[in-house]
């Protein structure tokens, strides 16, 4: 089939790294999460003890680590050198601080640069908060996915409760909003709906629901 570009953006927890994969499983594309990148970074910095408000800091910290997203059966795995941080990226001390490591223009700038590399001559599904509108302006699929913050919280919970971990729902709800808010409302390429975004609301819908109807966009558009 063509090789196209699908773009998935949108609010944190709105699923979709779970729906890219299926996507990219059945396309056969490769994937690439790109808040993992953020988060490899984040978890370098809070390992290093390095100020996460310090642009110079982060940037510097950034130009010296190499960040690897392995395609595995199930997804990707993601490397910082030769370590395997894959879940190490997924505490919530590192979600709870991904936001602020992201608002860096030059740390962007640099992300974006390496992202745009990964996507090249590939069919790809990336998902994150820029990429209609930064990383691949001229993706043939763009897809903005959006839920209630309740529903949102909710699957995270219950996501948490499956693999063992402690959840609390409000805390959950507090937590994305914030994230949201600061994703939304930073200066350097905030999390928006890029205009040419097919939207899907995904509150009332399954998994399957939600592939089914990116599959269907992207057969209009190949
Ligand atoms: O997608 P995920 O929730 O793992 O992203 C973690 C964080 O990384 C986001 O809350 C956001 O601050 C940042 N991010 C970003 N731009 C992207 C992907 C993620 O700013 N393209």
């Amino acid at each position: 089939s063509k090789t196209i570009a699908i773009a998935i953006d949108g609010p944190a927890a709105a699923g979709k790294s779970t729906v890219s994969k299926l996507v990219a499983k059945k396309l056969q594309f490769v994937y690439v999460d790109t808040g993992a990148m953020y988060r490899a970074l984040t978890l370098t910095a809070l390992e290093a003890g390095a100020d996460l408000e310090s642009e110079n800091a982060l940037l510097s910290l950034l130009q010296s680590i190499d960040i690897v997203l392995m395609q595995h059966e199930d997804g990707q795995k993601v490397f910082v050198n030769d370590k395997d941080v894959t879940e190490a990226i997924r505490t919530n001390e590192v979600t709870n601080h991904v936001s602020i490591a992201a608002k860096h223009a030059l740390v962007r700038e640099e992300m974006v640069k390496r992202q745009k590399k990964l996507a090249a001559n590939n069919g790809i599904v990336m998902d994150g908060r820029d990429i209609g509108t930064r990383v691949l302006p001229d993706a043939e699929v763009k897809i903005f996915m959006v839920a209630s913050v309740d529903e949102r919280a909710e699957r995270r919970y219950k996501e948490n409760i499956s693999k063992g971990y402690e959840a609390d729902l409000e805390q959950l709800k507090e937590d994305i909003r914030l994230r949201d808010k600061l994703d939304s409302e930073r200066e350097a390429s905030p999390l928006v709906k890029a205009e040419d975004a097919v939207e899907i609301d995904t509150t009332a819908l399954s998994i399957d629901g939600v592939v089914d109807k990116i599959l269907a966009v992207v057969h209009e558009a190949i």
